[in-house]
């Protein structure tokens, strides 16, 4: 180990952690600032495992994608917190947390040198709609990593404190995050306090945890497959059928032509039109070989990826709603992600909006220089940035109370961390025990009912036994009270007992 490994790097690192690529911020001399990892500064989420070696990772790794795409992992984002995820490489079996774990650890030792030490201490962006096992999954992953995740943000969040750090304003602001494989849509309030402080306050988000520039590629991957198949060659894309190929063969075209996909992606962003080549790109058991060449306008893909773009606006809509705003009151629209570099998703921002978005915020880099900002406003270093960054509750939380009724103890959008009690009494005589079920609910309801989108219950338990007396002069307080990290701690207490009455906790961690 180096001296320098042996040391805690002063800083607390923000980390992007990509469906596509990854990248590591802090914060110095009063501005976050993208370190690069083996000379790069965007590394790609990927890593190729090897027999008997270590496995390699980021863009060693991304190279091996087509030379061994069966050792190689790419988009394990999509899979964290998938418990039934089930892939052999190299005979061992790996899991997402894993191989996130290896990206991590990846970027916090490409880091050391350029953070003055072990980058211990970090904060990782999630996407804001991950669930609660992604989340756990996620923590677990930096955790395996060696790394103390102070906190999650979400990377919208993060985004929007990158831009907002320089302004000087209040405003509204619509994040709009369309990266590798996740959509984001968030809407927040930055207030710019006295002592020019900027507080962030999300207002609505919603988001489509599997949309992104993986599914541009795949909308691309078909018209090419299709182009095959006119040519006369097989159906890369059904491996059902018996088309006198191997599989393996079928998955090495199709993985071409992913590739080829993506590049083509990318050159229609400043192109009408491109080429698309793929000399001998399969040769059936006859000893055929077949090749793909055909031309593909931007016109066809914009067409391809409408219904993608569709479902994000979508989105949008269900964000302005959560915020009871309307497209008029947000004053300014951030694109955010590699994939809102296409010409029709900044078109279709335009156009719903009546106006440009900015311009002048990197899409790339944002999500990790905004992480940065926020761990250095948690960091016990001196130099802090001048950022109040708070989080807003995002469900009604409160308890079922006599005929399936939902009683509210912490409001949506409370200022987190939260806390209130309510005090509840007995509903009959000699009532021993009384259940506490916790229930979230996305609006005001006024009786349980699961079957809203987005409520849940997130726990129950007894608490008893009560002291005996006639209904209603038994009282139970129940305290709710929700940290940094979303861990909501339910309390129950019998009030004015002898010796202090029962008492019971139970602890959630909400998202
Ligand atoms: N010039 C471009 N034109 C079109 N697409 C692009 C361009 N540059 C990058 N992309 C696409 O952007 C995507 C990667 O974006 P980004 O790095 O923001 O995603 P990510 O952060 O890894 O993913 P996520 O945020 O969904 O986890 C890829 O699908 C890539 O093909
Ligand atoms: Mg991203």
């Amino acid at each position: 180990m180096s001296e320098l490994q042996e040391k805690n790097s002063p800083y607390v690192v923000g980390i992007d952690l990509g469906t596509s690529t990854s990248i590591l911020a802090i914060y110095r001399k009063g501005r976050p600032e993208v370190i690069p990892i083996s000379g790069e500064r965007v590394t790609p989420s990927a890593v190729s495992y090897r027999a008997d070696t270590a496995p390699l990772i980021g863009v060693q790794a991304k190279r091996r994608t087509l030379i061994d795409p069966e050792n190689t992992v790419v988009s394990i984002k999509r899979e964290i917190g998938n418990a039934s995820y089930d892939r052999t490489v190299c005979g061992q079996k790996i899991t997402p947390e894993a191989v996130s774990a290896l990206i991590l650890e990846h970027l916090k030792n490409g880091a050391t040198e350029h953070v003055e030490g072990n980058a211990r201490k970090a904060i990782i962006t999630i996407p804001a709609n991950f669930e609660n096992n992604q989340r756990q999954a996620t923590l677990e992953a930096g955790r395996l990593a060696g790394l103390e995740v102070l906190q999650l943000v979400e990377e919208p969040v993060a985004a929007a404190v990158a831009y907002g750090f320089g302004s000087e304003r209040d405003q509204t602001i619509l994040v709009y995050d369309l990266g590798g494989g996740t959509f984001d849509v968030c809407i927040l309030k930055v207030d710019t306090q006295a002592g020019g402080q900027a507080k962030f306050r999300v207002l609505g988000k919603a988001g489509i945890p599997k949309l992104g520039g993986d599914d541009f590629d795949d909308a691309i991957m078909a018209i090419l497959a299709a182009e095959l198949v006119k040519a006369g060659g097989p159906d890369v894309l059904d491996l059902k059928k018996d088309q006198g190929v191997s599989k393996k063969k079928l998955r090495t075209a199709c993985q071409t032509l992913k590739e080829k996909a993506e590049i083509a992606k990318i050159e229609l962003t400043d192109a009408e039109k491109v080429a698309v080549d793929a000399p001998n790109l399969i040769k059936n058991e006859n000893g055929q070989e077949f090749h793909l060449s055909c031309e593909l306008t931007r016109e066809q893909f914009n067409a391809a990826v409408k219904p993608l773009l569709e479902q994000s606006t979508e989105c949008i809509r269900q964000a302005l709603v959560e915020a009871k705003l309307t497209a008029e009151d947000i004053d300014r629209i951030i694109l955010v992600g590699g994939s809102t570099r296409v010409p029709c998703v900044r078109t279709m921002v335009t156009e719903m909006f009546g106006k440009e978005p900015y311009g002048d915020i990197e899409p790339d880099t944002a999500v990790a220089q905004g992480a940065a900002i926020i761990g250095a406003s948690l960091s016990e270093a001196a130099e802090k940035p001048p950022v109040n960054y708070i989080t807003t509750t995002s469900h009604f939380l409160g308890i079922e109370t006599v005929g399936r009724r939902f009683n509210e103890i912490l409001p949506k959008n409370s200022d987190v961390p939260a806390e209130n009690k309510k005090v509840y009494a007995t509903t009959y005589d000699n009532m021993k025990e009384i259940r506490i079920s916790i229930f979230q609910f996305p609006e005001k309801v006024e009786f349980i009912d699961l079957k809203v989108p987005g409520s849940a219950c997130l726990g129950e338990f007894y608490l008893g036994p009560l002291r005996e007396a006639p209904k209603g002069q038994v009282h139970v307080e129940v305290r709710f009270g929700i940290d940094q990290n979303g861990m909501l701690t339910v309390a129950a207490q019998e009030l004015g007992a002898a010796g202090g009455g029962q008492a019971k906790q139970l602890e959630i961690r909400v998202s």
